[in-house]
């Protein structure tokens, strides 16, 4: 039988690491490493019985795609995203920044499909293109929905870093709680922040807030006025003293130590942290299959 869970997820980060190591060392956008990566995503989509498309865009380094991928089944006026950013920088070969966040949402898309279930909701899985330069994979396809069709997008989910070596458990902060930063976001992130703060909390994490400050692909959906939320586990930023007793690891170092660098690998992963954001993962593709807002 096939893996499930977070043991198919490690073996999908291993598959990436490979396509990068045959590749020059790194899976960036415009790159054949991101193409072999975009490959191996649909080829596991497609045997599950997604329906695919791919969306071809320019991006620095040349031509380069995203990937969608849709329940066949489920209201297509009605449809709740889950996404992530394929592509690596070119220092490294961006397993945890962001095969782990890719890996996950193909997995819980995978293990959805596998449950048998039809979603009254019409799900649809995201891999974007050509982050690293600029959210320009994200941005062209929310340009390239008319209006009616962004309108019929009633959430969209971003994974971008769950499985920080170092790792924090952060959601996205949809009602701005704290009172700071970048404010609050479209109305119904409140509600998405909640179920994944939940869902943390069941998997053992208690979870801090993180702005919409722009720096992953919910930025164009919220510009657009599409409820957003999603889970992260720390880049560049120290992890605080308080943070370390709340959730374990190294006080005064990054999240990431590694983030966008050559030792970005399958060794740079938290397995507890890619768990428990898999679990709330999943969590949010049942919730949501079924109805948003959650009641
Ligand atoms: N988007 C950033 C990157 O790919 C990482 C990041 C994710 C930063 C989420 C902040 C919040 O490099
Ligand atoms: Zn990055
Ligand atoms: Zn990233």
């Amino acid at each position: 039988a096939p893996l499930t869970g977070v043991a198919a997820v490690q073996e999908h980060l291993q598959e990436l690491q490979s396509i990068a190591e045959a590749n020059g060392g790194n899976r960036a956008a415009g790159t054949p490493g991101y193409k072999a990566s975009l490959d191996y995503i649909k080829a596991q989509l497609d045997g599950a019985g997604f329906a695919t498309t791919i969306q071809e865009f320019n991006a620095i380094g040349g031509t380069t795609y995203n990937l969608l991928a849709e329940t066949p089944g489920g209201d297509a006026n009605s449809v709740v995203m889950f996404g992530a950013h394929l592509d690596s920088v070119s220092r490294g070969p961006g397993i945890n920044d962001n095969g782990t966040g890719s890996a996950a949402i193909l997995q819980a898309a995978l293990d959805y499909a596998g449950s048998g279930a039809t979603p009254k909701n019409k799900l649809r899985f995201a891999f974007w293109g050509a982050e690293e330069q600029g959210l320009v994979g994200s941005q062209h396809y929310v340009d390239s929905l008319p209006q009616a069709e962004q309108e019929k997008i009633a959430a969209y989910l971003n994974f971008d870093m769950v499985g920080s070596p170092n790792a924090g458990y952060f959601t996205y902060d949809g009602d701005d709680s704290d009172g700071e930063g970048a404010g609050p976001g479209p109305q119904g992130s409140a509600e998405i922040e909640k179920l994944l703060n939940d869902a943390l909390a069941q998997a053992g994490a208690e979870t801090e807030g993180t702005d919409f400050d722009g720096r992953s692909d919910y930025g164009p959906f919220i510009a657009v006025g599409i409820p957003a939320g999603g889970t992260f586990t720390g880049a560049e930023q120290r992890k605080s003293t308080e943070q370390a007793q709340k959730w374990g690891g190294q006080a005064g170092q990054a999240f990431d130590p590694c983030y966008h660098q050559s030792c970005d690998t399958v060794d740079n992963v938290d397995t507890q942290a890619l768990d428990r954001n898999l679990q709330a993962i999943n969590a949010a593709v049942t919730a949501y299959a079924e109805q948003f807002p959650q009641q």
